[in-house]
């Protein structure tokens, strides 16, 4: 472990120096890692820690999309692939990575799968800190720990495969046997994570549901709409309009910052976009502020995940939510996107700003 400054802030924050995969694996020597879930997380976080030579089982539905998944992976029914409650019976270590309103949905048969002095997993400390809401009261002869990837899946284990790995989060929420923390840091390393920084289940959840509904998606998107429809009203072209706003965003400029800073991206700018830049930026500041603090009311005071557990649990959600993105697909803005990336030339890098970001 290493304290390390953050600006004038002093963190904790755990490299792979600290706690070597090595370490990792004297810790976890005696525990069977059980998977729970095969969606996005479950795969990538299972696949690294086999590769890493750690005991792993997979838990999924046999009737669901997930088992077959599982199977294609390599994951061999009665050998290391069990249904759910099986799964979780034979693990030592319960890697809860169904979704968070499945976690709701099966916990009343999960936590009768528990043995005294199992590790209780998470990667999001959503159930647990809106547990009036989910139901997910772990009993008091677990550990309770969380390692949240800072990244989707798929990076989790891209970024596994080349090398570089996923910064995550950890906390523990309840520590039973002793030996809590030490289980947390050693299946951080064990799924690849790049360094880990310690946190709570309750600031997690709550940045991370400010972070989503804000500047990595909701925010994101809604300003593009906003930069997009003001352009199209004074004339200008679909073409012109979207490479202006979302294009050399994210082909060119976001890499740029994620490698370099704003601070670089500020100075490597022509001077008449550097000013005009640093002129109008306290303005946005100014008038997203409060639908910031709003958003982050909204998360902490529950009303985000009442409005998710309903949403997603309702029998036509998904059926609802293929309408909604069909509707967003073909929007003007986002037409004009798909006929933009379909004029790439054939040598194009997709997604330059990942190798900086
Ligand atoms: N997505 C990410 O990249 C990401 C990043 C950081 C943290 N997390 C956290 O990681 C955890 C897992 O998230 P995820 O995105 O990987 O989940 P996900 O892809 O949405 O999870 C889907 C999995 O849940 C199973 N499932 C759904 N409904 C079920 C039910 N009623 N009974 C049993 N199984 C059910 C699915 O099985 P079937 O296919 O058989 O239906 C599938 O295996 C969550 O706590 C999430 O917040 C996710």
């Amino acid at each position: 472990m290493a304290k390390m400054k953050f600006g004038n802030v002093e963190e904790e924050v755990i490299t792979r120096d600290e706690f070597s995969l090595e370490k990792a694996r004297e810790v976890l020597a005696n525990e069977t890692i059980a998977v729970l879930g095969y969606g996005v997380q479950g795969p990538a976080q299972s696949l690294n820690m086999r590769d890493n030579g750690f005991k792993v089982i997979v838990g999924a539905n046999p009737n669901g999309k997930s088992w077959d998944k599982a199977r294609r992976d390599g994951w061999i029914p009665e050998e290391t692939l069990f249904p759910l409650a099986e799964a979780a019976r034979q693990g030592t270590i319960i890697q809860y990575l169904v979704s968070d309103a499945a976690q709701k949905l099966t916990w009343p048969e999960i936590k009768e799968c528990l043995n005294p002095g199992d590790a209780l997993y998470f990667s999001h400390g959503f159930s647990i800190t809106y547990a009036d809401q989910t139901g997910v009261v772990p009993p008091d002869f677990v550990d309770v720990i969380m390692v949240a990837p800072k990244g989707s899946g798929t990076s989790v284990r891209k970024n596994f495969l080349n090398g570089s790995g996923i910064n995550s989060s950890f906390a523990v929420g309840q520590d039973y046997t002793g030996r809590a923390r030490e289980r947390a840091l050693a299946t951080g390393i064990a799924v690849g994570s790049g360094y880990l920084f310690a946190t709570t289940f309750k600031m997690e959840v709550y940045s991370d549901l400010t972070g989503e509904r804000g500047v990595l998606m909701g925010a994101l998107a809604g300003i593009m709409e906003a930069q997009y429809s003001v352009l199209r009203a004074n004339g200008h072209s679909p073409s012109e309009a979207f490479n202006e706003t979302v294009e050399e965003l994210t082909q060119s400029l976001i890499g740029l910052v994620g490698q370099n800073g704003m601070d670089w991206m500020y100075s490597n700018c022509s001077t008449t976009a550097q000013r005009g830049a640093l002129d109008w930026k306290s303005r946005f500041r100014d008038a997203t502020l409060p639908v910031f603090e709003d958003l982050y009311r909204s998360v902490a005071s529950g009303e985000e995940t009442r409005i998710t557990l309903k949403a997603n649990s309702a029998d036509d959600y998904k059926e609802k939510l293929d309408a909604e993105l069909f509707q967003i697909r073909n929007e003007e803005m986002w037409q004009a996107g798909a006929k933009v990336r379909s004029l790439r030339p054939e040598n194009w890098q997709a997604g330059q700003g990942d190798e900086y970001g």
